[in-house]
Parts: C-alpha cells; structure tokens; sequence
C-alpha cells in the first residue's frame, strides 16, 4: 500500500467551492440546504451537551474520585473543551462543512487519518446515542415505576431504550427544520432546569459539606472499580498503586465527566447548513460551550454544597439532592428535564451521524448510494435510517456505564486530531481565508493537544483497549473498501501531498 495514498489530501479550496457551488444534475442531491443561525446552532450545541454527564456522572464521580471537587474537574474538562473549541472555531469557519474535524483531517494530514477520525467519530455518536437511550429509558423507569423487565439498565432487552431511538431517528430523517424546532423546545426545558437546580439549591449550600474541598488520596481496594484493567492507563503503565480521591481522583474524574462536553464539536458538522458560516460557526461553538461550562460548574458546587459527596446517589445526584433537604417536588420538575435533555442529545448525536456518513460517501470512502440525500427532507436519509438502526441495536442490548468511557476517549482523540490540523493548516495554507484565528498559533494548539493526551491517559485501560479494537477494525474496512474508491485514486498523488505555500 503506497504510503503517498494514504496520505493523499483534499484540496482546501475544493472543499469550500464544493459546499457553495455543487456542480452537474446531481446537485440537489448531494446538498444539504442553508438554514441554521448561531443561536440555531447554540440550540444543537447544548442539545447535544447537557445529558447524561451532568444528570448522572456528577454523582458517581463526587463520591468515588473527586468529592466536591468534582467542581475543578468538570472546570478541568471545561478548559480541555474550550482549547479545542477555540481550534474548531477557526476551521469551521474557514472550511465549513458536513464533515467536520474528518474534512479537516483530509485537507491537512491525509486519507487515512482523515478516515480514522470519521470512523472515531460514528464510534463517540453512535455509543453516545445508544448510551444515552438507555439512560433515558433509566430515567423514565424511575420517574414512571415501568416494568425493569424492558426499561433501564436491569432489562433483558431495553425496549425503551429502541423506542426512544428510533422516533428520534425518524425525527432526524424527516428533516433538519424539524430537527431544529425539537432540539429547541427541549434545550429551553432542560436549561431551565439547570438554572432552577442553581437558584433554589443554593439557598440549602452548607460549607461543612464542601469541605475537605479535595478529600486526601486513599488507596483502592483490590477488585474495586479502579484496579486491573479498569485503573487509569498511566497507572497501570507506571505501575503505581491505584488511588482515589486526592488530585489524581480530580483528574480521572476530569477525564470521565469530560463525556459531558462531548458533542459540541457536532455543532461544527452543520457547516453547510449554516446561513453565515463564517461569523455564526465560532459563535455557535463558543457560545455553547461557554453556556455549558458555567451551568456545569455552579450545578456542581450547589449539589455537592447540598449534601455531603459521600451521601450522594449514583443514579440521580441531582433529584435525589433536593429530596434529601426535603425538597420532594423538586426532583419530579428534575426527572423530567433529564428525560427531556437526555431526548435531545440522542437526537443530535443522530443528525450529526447523517452529517459524517454523508461527507464519507461524497468522497467515496464509502458508497455513494448511501449518502443521497432525499429529494424533499433534503437529508441523508439513508445513513439516518442505517445508523438509526445500529443505535437501536446497541441501545437493545448493551449495558451503558463502561461505553460511557468510550464516547470520552472518542471525542480526546477527534480533538486532538483537529488541534493539530490547526498547526498544519496554518503551514501549509498561510493565505487561506479565516474569518476566524485561534489565537496563539501554535501555542495554544499544542497545549490543546497535550491536554487532551493527558486527559485520555486518565481512562482506563480497557477503554484504550476497546477504542484500540474499534480502529482495527475501520481501518479494515478502510484497507477493503475506501482506498479504493475514494475520489482521490487517480488524482496526482504527488500535488496533492505537497505543501503550498
Ligand atoms: N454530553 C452528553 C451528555 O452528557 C453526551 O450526555
């Protein structure tokens, strides 16, 4: 295999002039319509983003790694978030499109990363989507007391968890206008609630409860939930004992809430949806993000100030918080923006998968016929219909709370990719056209890049192992398939590889 192949990149200005100007009868099939502003795209940003993480994982790290600190690292992974948000925000304003950090993969570093990160990215949506379903079905089982034989986690198959994902994949087929006004009505639900949880909690904050601020290290006990395979990747590198707690607990608890960033990039997967790109790209990411990050935050400090971290529930920390001070009513208006914001992440997970396995198919790592876009939703219906239907099977049968990791070491990964592309871009096309800089090139990359390493080093073993297996595996199908149909076989190899500029 010719390592020039592999390596072969799109041209940038390909990539733009594509977007704006589709060439010959097919082009009302292979273009998605200009609709979305910023603040439509703020609506998917958080849509995706407030789920899970923040409804669940806050529990379960305060009480098993981080205590109230928990509060610095969901700061930590806020700033990991907002370094490679800053990275995004200058190529999705300069390249915009379906595809996202895989398009700005292929303009930079070549095909087979650019795959890779594609195949990485159907990984983080597909397990975020399923995981996210089964929590929903969770969620309404406790809120509605439904039989556990076909909702959460105590199912045999998770029939809830299916039924969820596929009216949302039909939702996300129909069209992205529809898609639009769901994820809307939900987002307003579920910040609201966010700000509900903030002003009424605060009034029950005890400073006993946030101290010890970071409780001191303790040592993990053998077969507990961070020995073996399950302790963090440089622990068991180094050899070191598996700890809790302390400031090694602040950062693997960074490294697992981090799942409750991840998504906002799929805001950048709009691209070609968006009326303004170049001015509404960087204010829908940053804005997202910097919405998130401080809802996180206060959210946390106001739990963990409620009750005690060592008194707090795994399943629902945040109802579960206002019944512990008497606060009863509470929880119910909570459990129904968990079941509402934890709908809209699957449905952008969805849109988002349509978005990628649309770019793939255009450029013929995949097959065409896959990526058509219907002639009156003017959405890639088929990819939605296929991944739609790989959501519904995973969300069935597979259990939640060790996928979770994954979609974290899926989403370090893309960043990673997409903080160095930054580097690269800047090298390669100094006078491409940027309505938007990241500051601080390339300092501010390299540190994005180093940060996410470090971040994915804080995961657990097994999860590198599985995400290790998940790459094998595309680049397989890659080897089998993409290579040799992409667009690019045939093309000049040699001006394609080469720099300008
Ligand atoms: N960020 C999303 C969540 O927390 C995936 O559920």
């Amino acid at each position: 295999m010719a390592t020039s192949k592999l390596l072969r990149t799109k041209d940038v200005d390909d990539v733009i002039r594509q977007n704006d100007d589709p060439v010959g009868g097919e082009a009302h099939h292979t273009r998605l319509s200009k609709r979305l502003t910023a603040w439509d795209l703020m609506g998917f940003g958080i849509g995706i983003v407030i789920g899970t993480g923040i409804f669940t994982l806050t529990g379960i790290q305060a009480k098993n790694n981080a205590g109230p600190a928990i509060v610095v690292s969901f700061a930590i992974a806020g700033v990991v978030s907002l370094l490679a948000a800053l990275c995004y925000a200058e190529l999705a304003a300069a390249v915009p499109t379906a595809g996202s950090s895989y398009t700005y993969a292929y303009t930079t570093i070549g095909e087979i990363f650019a795959w890779i990160i594609a195949w990485d990215l159907i990984l983080e949506f597909a397990l975020g989507a399923a995981v996210v379903s089964r929590g929903w079905s969770g969620y309404l089982q406790d809120a509605m007391n439904l039989p556990t034989t076909f909702f959460g986690e105590e199912s045999s198959i998770n029939l809830g968890a299916m039924a969820i994902a596929l009216v949302l994949g039909v939702v996300a087929m129909i069209g992205i206008r529809e898609s639009k006004w769901v994820t809307n009505a939900l987002v307003v639900v579920k910040v609201s609630v966010c700000v509900f949880v903030i002003v009424l909690g605060i009034f029950f904050v005890k400073a006993a409860n946030l101290t010890p601020f970071v409780p001191s290290s303790r040592p993990v006990p053998d077969g507990a939930a961070l020995s073996g395979l399950k302790q963090p990747l440089w622990q068991w590198v180094s050899g070191v004992d598996a700890t809790a707690f302390g400031f090694t607990g602040v950062f693997v608890a960074a490294a697992v809430v981090f799942f409750a960033y991840s998504g906002f990039e799929a805001v950048a997967n709009l691209g070609e949806e968006t009326k303004n790109p170049a001015k509404d790209m960087p204010r829908g990411l940053l804005g997202t993000l910097a919405i998130c990050t401080v809802l996180y935050i206060l959210v946390c400090l106001v739990i963990t100030g409620m009750v005690s971290y060592t008194d707090l529930s795994e399943g629902a920390p945040i109802s579960d918080a206002f019944d512990q001070v008497g606060m009863g009513w509470a929880s119910i208006l909570i459990a129904v923006a968990a079941i509402a914001g934890l709908s809209s992440v699957i449905l952008v997970d969805l849109v988002a998968m349509g978005r990628i396995g649309f770019a793939l198919c255009r450029d013929g790592l995949l097959p065409a016929w896959i990526g058509r876009v219907h002639p009156k939703w003017e959405t890639p219906y088929r990819v939605t219909i296929g991944t739609t239907a790989v959501v519904m099977l995973l969300a069935g049968f597979i259990p939640l709370d060790a996928l979770a990791e994954m979609v974290s070491i899926g989403t370090l990964f893309a960043f990673l990719v997409v903080s160095i592309a930054v580097v690269v871009l800047r090298r390669t096309r100094p006078r491409m056209k940027r309505p938007f800089r990241t500051p601080s090139v390339p300092l501010l990359p390299v540190v994005s890049a180093l940060c996410c390493v470090g971040l994915m080093t804080n995961l657990a073993m097994e999860t590198w192992l599985r995400f290790l297996v998940w790459l094998v595996i595309g680049l397989v199908i890659y080897g089998f398939y993409g290579r040799k149909h992409s667009k690019l076989e045939g093309a000049s190899a040699s001006a394609e590889t080469t720099p300008v500029g």
